[in-house]
């Protein structure tokens, strides 16, 4: 199986964190996802996290330099053989940073998942995510057996401090001024597929992936897969 470079592009809640993990374990590399990197770095209590926090909680971006230097770092540690980026770039700098640490090998194919602000708000309101483990529940639509308790390890189930009405909103403001501009910068570049992210986890996997392995295989694709 060939490596891939991709990155996922959504609104908050389209999805982005579950289809890297699938992409990731299919092609073999690293998932990358800053926010993911952000939270951990905040229970550890570095003085990154320490900075990052008060940002993610508010709903707003990390500055640029701060998520910049974590995906560098991320990228030279193991994304030489391909990663999925999941939550970067984020924005045009972030973009453009981007396409400099990657140099002439560039990104494969930038996978833009598609879906309706009422369908993620039903997502992120609902979403609690077990502190030990990470699994996720949907309060609505998948809740855990008993409220509160992770059914895999027990752990205390919680909402995420982004996931208030507030911070949401905000979230979903900042992703329409900051974030859908990359859409078009992609397109223009010829990298970018869109698909339709709604309906279940498997039937957007599947249509990432066919997604994936169309522009994998197009002439913009790299050769040798
Ligand atoms: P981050 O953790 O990246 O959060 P986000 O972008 O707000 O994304 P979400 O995790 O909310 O949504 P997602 O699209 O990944 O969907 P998911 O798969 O989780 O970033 C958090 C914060 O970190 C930012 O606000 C910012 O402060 C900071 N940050 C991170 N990167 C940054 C950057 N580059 N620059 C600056 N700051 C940065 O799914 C959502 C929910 O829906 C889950 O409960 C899931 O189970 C469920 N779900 C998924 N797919 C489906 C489906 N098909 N059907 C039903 N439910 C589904």
């Amino acid at each position: 199986m060939g490596k891939a470079r991709l990155v996922l592009l959504g609104k908050q809640g389209a999805g982005k964190g579950t289809q890297a993990e699938r992409l990731s374990q299919h092609y073999k590399v690293p998932h990358i996802s800053t926010g993911d990197a952000f939270r951990a770095a905040a229970r550890s209590g570095s003085e990154l996290g320490a900075k990052a926090q008060a940002y993610m909680q508010a709903g707003e971006l990390v500055p640029d330099n701060l998520v910049v230097g974590i995906v560098k770092e991320y990228l030279a540690d193991e994304g030489g053989d391909g990663f999925v980026l999941d939550g970067f770039p984020r924005n045009v700098p972030q973009a453009e940073a981007l396409r400099e640490m990657l140099g002439p090998e560039g990104l494969d194919v930038v996978v833009n998942l598609d879906v309706s602000t009422e369908e993620v708000l039903h997502r992120l309101a609902g979403r609690r995510v077990c502190q030990n483990c990470g699994a996720t529940y949907n309060i609505y639509d998948n809740p855990p057996k008993v409220p509160g308790k992770c059914d895999i390890c027990g752990g205390v189930v919680a909402q995420r401090a982004d996931d208030t009405e507030e911070a949401i909103r905000l979230r979903l403001e900042i992703y329409e001024s900051a974030t859908a501009p990359l859409v078009e910068w992609y397109a223009k570049q010829g990298l970018l597929v869109t698909i339709d992210a709604s309906g279940s986890p498997d039937e957007v996997a599947s249509r990432a992936l066919a997604a994936v392995e169309a522009a994998l295989g197009a002439p913009h694709g790299r050769p040798g897969r």
